[in-house]
């Protein structure tokens, strides 16, 4: 019955930016193992009709004459598609919310790494325009997508929700994995099957969108996900603010799932001609299970998504669990020798420098006043620059340039520029006094750009800048915000923020950033393509730490990860862990130190030193090879392992930590994943604190055996780890 007209194939035949005429029905948008089929017609409706693995022109034929095809719209409007959960929902002028939107025109960008595929649909009756794009990549298995939507109509619209994508999923054992936790506990992994109803992933914290759930999921088509095998399609949302991925399980053959900017409390109102550009999705689709799907991120997370993403970063000791707020020069400067002298590269100054009239002695005080407390560092900030340079390290410094305190000359300048309304009294956060500057607002934005900006000019030599965010949206209100926009707030204070970043970025580009946010609480792509790395967790404690990093591996490449080595007693836990496994854990993120070294003994700065040497050894297989989670910790065998791997295979470096400690206790064999089986490697222990070789130092196993049978590890002691090192040899 269907006649199948010729496929078009985005990402092989399509010429730059351009429109393509007499379009045929079928789009295929392809990356070099992924496809995604959109049927098109003119005057119709967009539908989308598969997503996996890739196919070609017999499979199109197949998919749609043996009734494979999904028969969703891909962009699923409110008012002309009965009762189902929708992407996107109006209210025009004239009160009609009713949507009916057909294709228009089909346009096609090459781009040096991509083909951005165009999609125009516009409503039956109103000049209501949107477009959909598909940004798929030629060496990255990811599909960008979303939307632009228009206000063609003479008067101002509302957008009630806007939702940068729809994927229909088909049903069967489908689980979704995502990442919960709290302060301290961020990145736990949750797993969990699709059943009748909804479920809904979505944080509405107002800054800090990462600390409890997360803006990505991998959703697992074959059952239970494992980590080499299975269909798994990965989705992470771009975005710095509040979002909502949502999966409705229904009568339907299908899940409905949906994501993007959570519109509660966030209608939007568009102005004519005005364009509303909701933030991308990447979608990622893996045959190799979750290791697969978090491979694909990692890759494009490294190449598109990330500052720096493929460089190499510095080993730093940060100063915050050293001293806390208690910043003197001496201390600075003694942390700054012991950091050098362990072959650290970088020290990195935190709160508590700064202070002119309020004193930043406490949490509750300064911020927004950012200028050096001089009772503290006599010889300002640029004394600190030199100190490090004259030590061969470079410096660093935090600030928390969108927060304010009651107690500040900023507030008394100008106290409009919070997050509340003129007419209500704020409830501050932290230390009783803090308050969100209102990014909505252009001055607010000059000013947050100006500190970065001026402490640079000050200070050319600053390396590194931790950018810290400690409190969430209480009092919704801006004095900034119109009576017609007040609703904007949520996304507009991240419009804002972007717009700063990009300042930022095009004037210090080569600058390291790091995105805090009491913690955990900015791990997203949509802030990471302006930040080069982010602050996992408060928690330091290298046992917790291990299912933190675990599952924030699903989606973000260690190279972003900042993983400290700090004090036993752990400062949150308390818990007692030798200096050993705390390095064996921080070594499989980018390391760094967060301790006072003064209280180490000399035999732990020798164990240090030596642990930094090797980690500058294997540093760019972790940062930049592939990661193979092994045994999880969240399978309670007592054991976590995984292991990162070059990308020629010629190195790849494993890690082992024990999770329980027991008599008698039967420690599984290491089974090993990514290596060449043809290839033999070399084992080496790295880290060894053990007086007796292992039994396997120095021998040659094929990659192979290595995977099929893997190794039989010691691991006596409670907190006991390994680390080897794997080289090809010839
Ligand atoms: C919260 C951060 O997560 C900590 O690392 C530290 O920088 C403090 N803020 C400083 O106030």
């Amino acid at each position: 019955m269907l006649t199948l007209k010729k496929v078009i194939l985005a990402g092989v035949c399509l010429l730059a930016a351009s429109p393509m005429f007499g379009w045929e029905k079928d789009i295929l948008i392809s990356t070099p193992n992924t496809s995604l089929l959109l049927s098109a017609p003119e005057n119709e409706v967009l539908k989308i009709a598969y997503y996996g693995e890739k196919i070609g022109n017999a499979d199109v034929e197949n998919i749609y004459s043996s009734g494979l095809a999904f028969k969703e719209q891909a962009y699923p409007a409110f008012g002309s598609n009965g009762e189902n959960e929708t992407a996107l929902a109006v209210q025009h002028a004239d009160g009609n919310m009713s949507l009916d939107l057909v294709v228009k025109n089909v346009f096609s960008e090459e781009q040096t790494d991509s083909q951005i595929t165009t999609i125009v649909m516009q409503d039956r009756v109103y000049p209501f325009i949107v477009k959909v794009f598909y940004k798929a990549y030629k060496n990255l298995d990811v599909i960008e997508t979303w939307t632009e939507i228009t206000n063609g109509e003479k008067k101002p619209l509302t957008l009630l929700r806007y939702a940068s994508a729809f994927l229909p999923i088909r049903q069967g054992d489908v689980w979704v994995s995502h990442l919960h936790g709290s302060w301290g506990a961020e990145g736990g992994v949750v797993t969990e099957p699709l059943r009748p109803g909804m479920l809904v992933v979505k944080n509405h914290d107002g800054v800090r969108n990462s600390h409890t759930s997360h803006a990505e999921v991998m959703i697992s088509l074959d059952g239970k996900p494992t980590e080499q095998t299975g269909r798994v399609i990965g989705a992470a949302l771009c975005w710095s603010g509040n979002f909502r991925l949502s999966f409705d399980t229904d009568y339907n053959r299908v899940h409905r799932f949906i994501a993007g900017i959570d519109w509660d409390y966030s209608q939007y109102s568009l102005e004519p001609e005005e364009t509303f550009v909701t933030p991308e999705l990447a979608l990622t689709y893996s045959m190799e299970g979750l290791g697969g799907a978090s491979r694909n991120f990692h890759h494009w997370g490294r190449e598109t998504h990330l500052a720096h993403g493929s460089q190499m970063r510095d080993i730093l000791l940060n100063s915050w669990e050293g001293v806390y707020l208690d910043i003197k020069e001496p201390e600075m400067h003694q942390m700054m020798d012991d950091i050098a002298s362990m072959g650290g590269e970088l020290f990195v100054m935190d709160d508590g420098w700064f202070g002119g009239k309020y004193k930043r002695n406490k949490d509750n005080a300064a911020l927004g006043d950012w200028v050096t407390d001089k009772t503290k560092l006599p010889n300002d900030i640029a004394g600190l620059v030199n100190a490090a340079k004259e030590r061969g390290i470079k410096f660093g410094i935090w600030i928390e340039p969108e927060m304010t305190n009651n107690q500040s000359e900023l507030y008394e300048k100008h106290p409009d520029w919070i997050v509340c309304e003129p007419n209500r009294e704020p409830h501050p956060g932290r230390g009783g006094t803090q308050l969100v500057l209102d990014l909505s607002n252009p001055d607010v934005q000059d000013f947050v750009f100006k500190v970065v900006d001026d402490l640079m000019t000050a200070n050319p030599g600053i390396a590194y800048i931790k950018w810290d965010a400690n409190m969430n949206i209480i009092d919704f209100g801006s004095s900034y915000l119109t009576r017609d926009k007040k609703s904007h707030l949520y996304v507009d204070f991240h419009r804002g923020f972007e717009k700063v970043c990009q300042r930022i970025r095009e004037k210090y580009p080569d600058l390291v950033i790091q995105a805090c946010a009491s913690g955990g609480g900015r791990a997203n792509y949509g802030v990471l393509p302006y930040f080069d790395e982010f602050w996992v967790s408060d928690n330091t404690d290298a046992l917790q730490r291990i299912y933190m990093q675990w599952g924030t591996s699903y989606f973000f490449p260690a190279v972003a990860m900042a993983s400290h080595v700090s004090a036993a007693p752990n400062h949150q836990t308390g818990r007692i862990i030798p200096l050993k496994f705390r390095f064996d854990v921080a070594m499989t993120g980018r390391l760094g130190m967060e301790i006072q070294p003064k209280n180490m003994t000399e035999e732990e700065k020798d164990f240090s030193r030596k642990a930094i040497a090797t980690y500058k050894e294997i540093r760019p297989v972790v940062q930049q090879g592939d990661l193979y989670r092994l045994i999880s910790p969240y399978d309670k065998q007592g054991v976590a392992s995984l292991m990162y791997v070059a990308p020629d295979k010629q190195q790849a470096v494993f890690y082992a930590y024990k999770l329980e400690h027991y008599v008698n206790q039967t420690i599984p064999a290491f089974c090993m994943a990514g290596l060449d089986p043809d290839k033999r490697y070399r084992v080496t222990e790295l880290n060894v604190t053990d007086k007796q070789p292992l039994t396997m130092e120095g021998k040659v196993f094929s990659g192979r055996f290595l995977m099929d049978n893997g190794l039989v590890l010691p691991l006596r002691t409670e907190y006991a780890s390994r680390v080897l090192r794997l080289e090809a040899v010839n």
